[in-house]
């Protein structure tokens, strides 16, 4: 057996892919004590808001006012999703630690999502790449649909290494191997995972997998398996892409912790802490945490 990392770096995406879905405006200010929650449990990245049209993507209006009410932790990296130049512009005067750009591997959702093709979007973000470098700004790029796509079905391995291609070649610093329906099993992953180390060495790339189909677990194990050290997960599973009708949200950021507790990894994450985050959340959206981990212990605490 293949030995697994000793450490694992989590970035919580819960507030951005987490809630960018929710119908129900969800307060700023409750956005911000869970940024700040989860800070505390001791997550080292938080992806925070985006920039994206509110027309698009009503929930993430409030971008400014969230990313102004955060008071940082030293050492804690917050990153914000800019599709493009405006977005970019929009996020500078807030200060992000790093930018994200977002593509697919799939034409189709490309077009969907952002509403250009693949190639459009790379001229895209080529310029925002270059602007956020020249700011001393970090860049990350999320790469959807890289095993499976809501409009084209199955994607194949070379789409994502093309893709990778791409966004290493206007710069982009590390990449996001993303399943945005969660229809990945862990030999598809691991395969899209190869196909980006053409481009990317293996600290510049991580796992980003949507639990649709109960995998994405195994699918982190998968990854890990082929060396990845770095994960995006959600606190109580939250979200779901607007723009993937019936996916559902990240791999619970609790689930993962619990996984490589159990497995001797460090994440440097305060699971109670982590819980009680998630709990925050969940009881402000009048929902369970979508994590078994979280709810047994929420049962256990309650004897
Ligand atoms: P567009 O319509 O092609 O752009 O949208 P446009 O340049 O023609 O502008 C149209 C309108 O949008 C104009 O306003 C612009 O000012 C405005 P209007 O004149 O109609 O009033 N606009 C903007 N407003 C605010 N911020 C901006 C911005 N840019 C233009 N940055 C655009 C292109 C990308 C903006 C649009 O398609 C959009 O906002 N899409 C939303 C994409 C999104 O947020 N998706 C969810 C996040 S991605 C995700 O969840 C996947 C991920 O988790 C990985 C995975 O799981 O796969 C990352
Ligand atoms: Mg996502």
């Amino acid at each position: 057996m293949s030995k697994l990392p000793a450490h694992i770096r989590i970035i919580d995406v819960g507030p951005r892919d987490g809630l960018q879905n929710e119908k129900q405006p969800v307060p700023a200010a409750v956005k911000v004590e869970l940024v700040h929650r989860l800070q505390a449990a001791g997550l080292a990245e938080i992806e925070v808001t985006s920039y994206v049209s509110p027309k698009w993507v009503p929930q993430m209006a409030d971008n400014h006012e969230v990313m102004a009410g955060i008071q940082r932790k030293p050492g804690v990296r917050y990153s914000v999703l800019t599709p493009n130049k405006r977005g970019f512009n929009d996020a500078l005067p807030d200060k992000p630690d790093e930018i994200v750009v977002f593509g697919a591997a799939s034409e189709a959702f490309s077009q969907k999502n952002i509403n250009c093709s693949i190639a459009e979007s790379i001229e895209r973000f080529a310029p925002v790449v270059e602007a956020a470098r020249a700011a001393g700004i970090a860049v990350r790029g999320a790469m959807s649909c890289t095993v499976g796509c809501p409009y084209e079905g199955e994607i194949a391995p070379e789409k994502v290494g093309y893709l990778a291609g791409l966004m290493k070649g206007i710069g982009v610093q590390r990449v996001d191997v993303a399943d945005t329906i969660g229809v990945g099993t862990p030999n598809k992953v691991q395969k899209a995972i190869e196909a980006t180390l053409r481009h990317f060495d293996i600290d510049h790339v991580s796992g980003h997998f949507h639990d649709t189909y109960g995998q994405a677990l195994a699918n982190t194990y998968a990854a890990m398996e082929v060396g990845v050290r770095n994960f995006q997960s959600s606190v109580a599973g939250l979200g779901g892409c607007p723009y993937a009708k019936g996916a559902t949200g990240n791999v619970a950021t609790e689930d993962v912790v619990f996984m490589l507790n159990g497995l001797g990894i460090e994440t440097g994450i305060d699971l109670d802490k982590l819980v009680d985050a998630g709990k925050f959340i969940s009881d402000h959206l009048g929902r369970k945490p979508q994590s078994l981990a979280a709810v047994a212990i929420l049962n256990k605490r309650a004897g």
